[in-house]
């Protein structure tokens, strides 16, 4: 197995492992801690069964079970497929992912990690662009960092400010899903000790106690400062990629800047994390 880091703050790509052969403890060590280290694994060239995604993406965590379960596969229904070829009810394709955010955060403990296994890609275009929220948060003016520190933000299913809309809920869907969840605005890796920034412009509906004037500017300067290029590590997908990205340091947005023609489908799982603090 080989690694190589895939820019300065954030991705490390690995080649030369067959995931359908189950790896020694000291590779599964190794995996973990490139992916604490990086937030972003790639491991390319795997060609992984539904049944086969699981047990390779069970070496990181356990599944999280997902808010909205229309996106299940009939015969795997822990895995979801990502598609660009489903439709909203009012006829507009559904690109999902699009627009800066981090997933599940109106959950009391959102997914540590999302995987995405590439089965079928445009011929160009539909990379993932991904924000290292660390990064980031290190490069804060020390004012900044102290106005945020004490701030907590409110989490739900769909923000009335957010740009982006989801996908509905089922009725059924509705009974699981939390009202809202209260989430610090700056978080601590649980692996690392590092400070990270954690917002989400489709959850996030306000700041505790802070009025509206007040926190839709700030969060919009937040999220600004944080999705600056230099923060960045655009992924490029190749078929076979097995992706993994750590939600806790990272915002992420997919691009529909292909010709939607060709199908874009992606395996997709992710894994059970802790309470943002
Ligand atoms: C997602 O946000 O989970 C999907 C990202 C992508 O399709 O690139």
């Amino acid at each position: 197995m080989q690694m190589r880091t895939l820019s300065g703050h954030t991705g490390v790509e690995v080649t030369g492992l067959d995931l359908r052969e189950p790896p020694t403890q000291e590779t599964v060590a190794a995996l973990n801690t490139a992916f604490s280290d990086h937030s972003v694994l790639v491991i390319r060239d795997q060609h992984l069964s539904p049944p086969q995604v699981l047990a390779a993406v069970e070496l990181f965590g356990a599944v999280f079970h997902q808010h909205n379960t229309k996106f299940a596969l009939p015969e795997c229904p822990q895995i979801h497929y990502i598609s660009n070829q489903d439709f909203f009810p009012d006829g507009r394709r559904y690109i999902p992912g699009e627009g800066w955010h981090t997933d599940h955060s109106n959950d009391t403990r959102p997914p540590k990690a999302t995987v995405l296994h590439a089965v079928q890609l445009p011929d160009r275009g539909g990379d993932t662009q991904f924000a290292n929220m660390q990064a980031a948060y290190d490069a804060l003016p020390e004012r900044i960092r102290e106005r945020i520190a004490p701030l907590i933000a409110i989490h739900v299913y769909q923000s009335t400010h957010s740009a982006r809309k989801l996908m509905g809920l089922s009725e059924a869907n509705k009974e699981r899903v939390p009202n809202a969840v209260l989430h610090p605005i700056t978080r601590t890796h649980p692996e690392t000790g590092r400070k990270a920034i954690y917002i989400n412009p489709i959850r996030i509906e306000g700041i505790l106690g802070m009025d509206h004037k007040e926190a839709l500017p700030l969060l919009d300067d937040l999220l600004e400062h944080a999705t600056q290029p230099r923060f960045q590590y655009r992924h490029q997908w190749k078929p076979g990629d097995l992706t993994l990205w750590d939600n806790r340091c990272l915002l992420h947005k997919a691009n529909g800047d292909y010709d939607h023609a060709q199908t874009r489908y992606l395996y997709r799982v992710m894994l059970q994390g802790s309470v943002p603090n």
